[in-house]
Order: structure tokens, then C-alpha cells, then sequence
């Protein structure tokens, strides 16, 4: 049986730093790694910002705060985690960083600690081969904005135990989410029915059938989205999108994957969403 206490996190971006938030609100041991010394003081201001924001509505005491920030440690180097039970990579969604990744926390990583990886759409079964360890290794895929989000979607790997994958899951749950299940195929379960979702829209405006405002409000009031599929394209990044449509496309072959011509022009463009200040809207 495996116990969870302390977790490692690797990378202080966007999903590093909510899954850093939330795990050492929850009572782990938490140690938040960047190789990005901006990176990770960015990460954990960010972190900072959200506890006194937390705080100044009411969400949670002082005593929270302070219990949350003597859990919170950061290390610059994958080395400061040896000792972590569970370590989370979410770093940049590139398969040759992951590996990277991967190959050094096998290395220094101790005996019988869990590798899990925030991918949203790389192989785990891929992932977990770079390693001696791939039945210690699994998909913690969770969504943006972390704190806010309740859903884990646990993904299983090839080579996945049944111990690992319930550890996930109870470290899920701790962590105050919902945990579901998925297998490693090509978008596993979110994003095989979200992106297409949000490519589909993209068709919608590209093909004239509603403009930008029209097709969000369609999907907000007429189906109860809290953002429409562009606003949430813009979100996520188009970048993201369209990668994970690629995948989708590559992955399982069929042409209703097709990424939208014109999600392709804007990513070309440079118009990756709220990070680069334009999408489908400007920022
Ligand atoms: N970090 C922490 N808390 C945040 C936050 C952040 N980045 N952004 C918003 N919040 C909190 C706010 O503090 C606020 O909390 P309270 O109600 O307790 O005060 C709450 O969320 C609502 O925020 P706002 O009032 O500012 O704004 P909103 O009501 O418009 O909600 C939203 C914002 C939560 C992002 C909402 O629009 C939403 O749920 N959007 C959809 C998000 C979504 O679908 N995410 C999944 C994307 S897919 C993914 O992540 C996976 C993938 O692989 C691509």
C-alpha cells in the first residue's frame, strides 16, 4: 500500500503552480521545482497571491494561509525531490522535455516513488517506457484553473498497476477532486470530446456560419457553458488546441479530426490566445 505525504511538482507554470496550491492545501508535504529561477518565483507569487486573495474573501483563515506556506518548499533542481512519494510533472507540453523529465526523476527519484505526468495528450505508455519504473508511472491530467476545477482524469497506462493507479486516485481525492477514469488512447476522455468541440466552432466561424460573439453565446446560454469554445480556445491557448488536435488526427486516423484550417492560420500567426494578447478575441 502505497502512502502518500510528501508531493513533487515539476514546473511552476499555469498547472504547476494551481497543483502545487491545492496539494500543499491539502496537507502535503509540497516541493515545487523550476529549473526557471524567474519561473519558480513567479509560481509561487502567483501561489502567494491567491492564499491573501483567498483570505481577503473569506474562503479561508489565516491559519490556513500559514499552514498552507509551511508545506510549500521550492527546489531548483529535480534532485531536491528524492524523497517525494508522488511527484507531478507539468512542464511544457513537448515530448522530447518530457522524456527528459522523465529519465532524470527515474534516476533520482526513490524507490517505489510514483511518477505521474499532467500531460493532455502525450502517450503515458510512451512516457512511463524512458523509465525502469513504468508500473509507477501514470496520467494525473488536471484542468485549468486548478483550484477551481474538481476534476482529475486519471490515466492508465499500459504498464500501470493497480497499486499506482489507486494511490492516484486517493491522492486525487485528498486533493479535494474528483477522480475518473481513463485509458491511453489519443486524447484520453476530456479532450477526445472537448476538442473536437471547440475545432467544430472554429469550422463554425471559418465556414460563416455565426460570427465569434454568437457562436460563444449560442454555447453559453443555449447549453449552459460557463465560456463559450472560442472564449475557452483562447483559455486553454490556441497553440495547445491545435496540438491536441493533431494528436487526435495523428492518433486515431480519422478525418473528422481534421484541425480547422483556420485554427492552423492563427496559430501561424502568432494568435495563441490570452497568452500572446490575441486569439479569437484581443486581451
Ligand atoms: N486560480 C484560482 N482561482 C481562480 C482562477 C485562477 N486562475 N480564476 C478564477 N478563479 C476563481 C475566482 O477567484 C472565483 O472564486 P470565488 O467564486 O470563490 O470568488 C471563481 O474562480 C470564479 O471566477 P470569476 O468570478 O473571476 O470568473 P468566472 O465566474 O467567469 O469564472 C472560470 C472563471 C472559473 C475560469 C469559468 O469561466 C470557467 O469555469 N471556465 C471554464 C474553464 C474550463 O473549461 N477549464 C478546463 C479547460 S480544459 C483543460 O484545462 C484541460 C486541457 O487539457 C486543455
Amino acid at each position: 500500500m502505497t502512502t502518500i505525504a510528501t508531493i513533487g511538482v515539476v514546473g511552476a507554470g499555469q498547472m504547476g503552480r494551481g497543483i502545487a496550491q491545492v496539494a500543499a492545501m491539502s496537507g502535503f508535504q509540497t516541493l515545487v521545482c523550476d529549473a526557471n529561477p524567474e519561473a519558480l518565483d513567479a509560481g509561487m507569487a502567483f501561489i502567494e497571491k491567491q492564499l491573501k486573495r483567498g483570505l481577503e474573501k473569506g474562503k479561508w483563515d489565516e491559519a490556513k494561509v500559514s499552514e498552507t506556506q509551511a508545506k510549500l518548499e521550492k527546489v531548483l533542481s529535480v534532485e531536491g525531490l528524492s524523497e517525494c512519494d508522488l511527484i507531478i510533472e507539468a512542464a511544457t507540453e513537448n515530448k522530447p522535455i518530457k522524456f527528459e523529465i522523465f529519465k532524470s526523476l527515474d534516476k533520482i527519484a526513490k524507490k517505489g516513488a510514483i511518477l505521474a505526468t499532467n500531460t493532455s495528450s502525450i502517450s503515458i505508455t510512451e512516457i512511463a517506457a524512458v523509465t525502469s519504473r513504468p508500473e509507477l508511472v501514470a496520467g494525473m491530467h488536471f484542468m485549468n484553473p486548478v483550484p477551481v476545477m474538481k476534476l482529475v482524469e486519471g490515466i492508465r497506462g499500459l504498464e500501470t498497476s493497480e497499486e499506482t493507479f489507486k494511490a492516484v486516485e486517493d491522492a486525487s481525492i485528498k486533493m479535494g477532486k474528483v477522480f475518473i477514469k481513463a485509458n491511453d488512447v489519443a486524447g484520453f476522455a476530456v479532450n477526445r470530446i472537448l476538442m473536437p468541440m471547440i475545432n467544430e466552432a472554429v469550422y463554425t466561424l471559418y465556414e460563416g456560419v455565426a460570427g465569434v460573439e454568437d457562436i460563444d453565446q449560442a454555447m453559453k446560454l443555449g447549453c449552459n457553458q460557463p465560456m463559450g469554445p472560442l472564449e475557452l480556445a483562447d483559455f486553454i491557448g490556441l497553440d495547445t488546441c491545435l496540438a491536441i488536435m493533431e494528436v487526435l488526427h495523428d492518433g486515431l486516423g480519422d478525418t473528422k479530426y481534421r484541425p480547422c484550417p483556420l485554427l492552423k492560420k492563427y496559430v501561424l500567426a502568432g494568435r495563441f490566445g490570452r497568452k500572446s494578447g490575441r486569439g479569437f478575441y484581443e486581451y
